[in-house]
This record gives structure tokens, sequence and C-alpha cells, in this order.
């Protein structure tokens, strides 16, 4: 079911490693000037998902709708090509590379024709400091190396790069995970920002509270399947957290937390063995 305004369209994506089915029958689908959350847990399928999305993974079965036409993705620059920019889990990164450096990677501003071309290193700069700003990081030395840079503006370069190369399609693969909470700010401000210049985003995080400000919607994974997309208006953050985490199981680890919290709480002898075992084996299934 696709409005006028949707961009990217995700239907009915089925995606299996051998045995292993990542994506059973997955729909989602993005319009411009929209942030789509993406949640679930470890292992729902979230970035086999986007992965499929941005030319890395072929689906099994299943279609890909961009701009209302029908797409295959051989390669992940197929994908580039039609303004899909992806930053993985995993940063794609050259820690000793300079700021300037991995912001070009590939693209480099260049002066002169032929083999007297070089790049052009001052304007690079410039730009540099001048995309960065706009995400209110002040860049001090555009040669620093990117290594040294926080997680937070680590993850702004790789974001203003896909922007500046006019991405219409922006997807950040828990961009927030290894942040502190100034730093996911500065990253979820920045994602509001790309919203604001009309690009279609899908931010993947396990972190509701993350997810929850910057999100017009909502799509939930478990298991390589749907839960549903719910639009903003309709849930609250307390349903959106109880719907990934499945409210029963939230509610059974709240209260194994609770017993093992006051030892006077602990049932004696058989019964204590049978249930300190279960405690264990669900909090091993959580790792
Ligand atoms: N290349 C692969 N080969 C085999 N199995 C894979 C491959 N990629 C993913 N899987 C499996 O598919 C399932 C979904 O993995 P995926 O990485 O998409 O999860 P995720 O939702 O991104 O999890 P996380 O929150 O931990 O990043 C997992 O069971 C994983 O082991
Ligand atoms: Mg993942």
């Amino acid at each position: 079911m696709s409005t006028a305004q949707t961009y990217v369209e995700l239907r009915d994506i089925v995606k299996t490693f051998g045995t292993v089915i990542a994506l059973n029958g997955v729909s989602m689908e993005v319009a411009r000037g929209q942030v789509m959350c993406l949640l679930g847990d470890n292992g729902a399928g979230k970035s086999t998902l986007i992965k499929t999305l941005s030319g890395v993974h072929q689906p099994t079965r299943g279609e890909i709708r961009v701009g209302g036409d029908s797409v295959n993705f051989a390669t992940p620059r197929d994908a580039q090509r039609l303004g899909i920019a992806t930053v993985h889990q995993h940063l794609a990164i050259q820690p000793l590379m300079s700021v300037t450096r991995n912001f070009f990677l590939g693209r480099e501003p260049v002066r002169g024709w032929g083999p007297f071309s070089r790049f052009d290193m001052k304007s690079a700069h410039s730009i540099v400091r001048d995309e960065m700003s706009r995400m209110g990081i002040d860049v001090r030395d555009p040669n620093q190396p990117v290594g040294t840079m926080s997680g937070g503006e680590r993850q702004c370069v790789a974001i203003s790069r896909a922007v500046h190369f006019g991405a219409k399609v922006l997807i950040l693969d828990e961009p927030t995970a290894a942040l502190g909470v100034k730093q996911a700010g500065v990253v979820l401000r920045y994602i509001a920002q790309a919203r604001t210049r009309g690009l279609a985003v899908v931010f993947i995080t396990h972190n509701v509270h993350h997810a929850y400000p910057v999100a017009d919607a909502f799509t939930i994974l478990k298991r390589g399947r749907s839960y549903g997309t719910f639009d903003k208006r309709e849930v609250t953050r307390e349903e959106v957290l109880q719907m990934m985490a499945g409210g029963e199981e939230l509610d059974a680890l709240e209260s194994e937390l609770e017993q093992s919290d006051s030892p006077a709480a602990a049932p004696p002898g058989d019964a204590n063995e049978a249930s300190s075992t279960a405690a264990r084996d669900g909090q091993e299934s959580q790792m």
C-alpha cells in the first residue's frame, strides 16, 4: 500500500542465507522528508533489510521500488547512483586519514586537467568545514586523523558526506549505539536536519529513547518478520518499547530481577535450584 509521497518501497522481502531465513516477507516504505525508525532485537533482520536496500545483498524474493520504479541492485554502487547513501553499522572509515580525505574518499575535487590535475585541498577543506559547521561541529583542523575524532563526530562526517553528495535516501544503521547522551543528541539533530532537507531517512536503533524524538513512524522487526509500521501520532514511547521487547518478556525480566535483588526473596531448597536455572537460561538467550 503506497502513498503519493512514498519514495522507497520494500515489498515482501525474503532473504535467506543457506538455511537461515533472515527476512521472511518484510515490507516497509519511506517518503521524502520522513524519518522511519527500524527497531528490533539483535538478529531481528534490521541490517539485512537495509543491506538489501543498499545493494549489498540481493533479495531472495520480493521487490524494491525507488521513485515508483522497480529496481534491481547488483552492487552497492547501483544503489548509490540512485541517491541511496548508507552509513553501515560498522563504519567504513579510514582512521588514519584526515577528516577531509575521508569526506571525499573517491570523489576528490580536482584542479587542472588530465595528468596535471591534483586534489584541490584548499576547497576540500573549506567544504568540509562548511558542511560540518552546518551540523554544529566546529572542525578545528581538517587534517586531523578521523580516528582521533569522537564517535559522534565520526558519524557526523559519514552523514554529512552522504548529504553533501546529493543523497535522496539516508540509511543509518545504529549510528548512536556507542554514543553518550550529548553525542547521540548531535547525531539525532542531524537526522532531523536531513529530514528538513527532504531526504527519506531510515534510522536503525535499539534505543527507543533515541528513536522516539526524531521518528515520524516506526517499523518493528521480530525474528525476520515485520510486527507492523506505526505512525508516531498513534503510539506512545511506552507502547513502542512494549512492542519491541514483547511486554510479557519485559514483565518476566522485571520480576526476575526484583527477586535476584533481594537475597531474602530467594525461595529455599529444590525450587530455588529450578528457578535459578530458568533465570540463567533466560539470561543466556538474551546475550
Ligand atoms: N551473511 C550472512 N550469512 C548468514 N547469516 C546471516 C548473514 N547476515 C545475517 N545473517 C543472519 O540473519 C539474521 C539477521 O541478522 P541481522 O544482522 O540483519 O540482524 P540485526 O537486526 O541487524 O541485529 P543487530 O541488532 O544485532 O545488529 C541473524 O540470525 C544473522 O545471523
Ligand atoms: Mg544490525
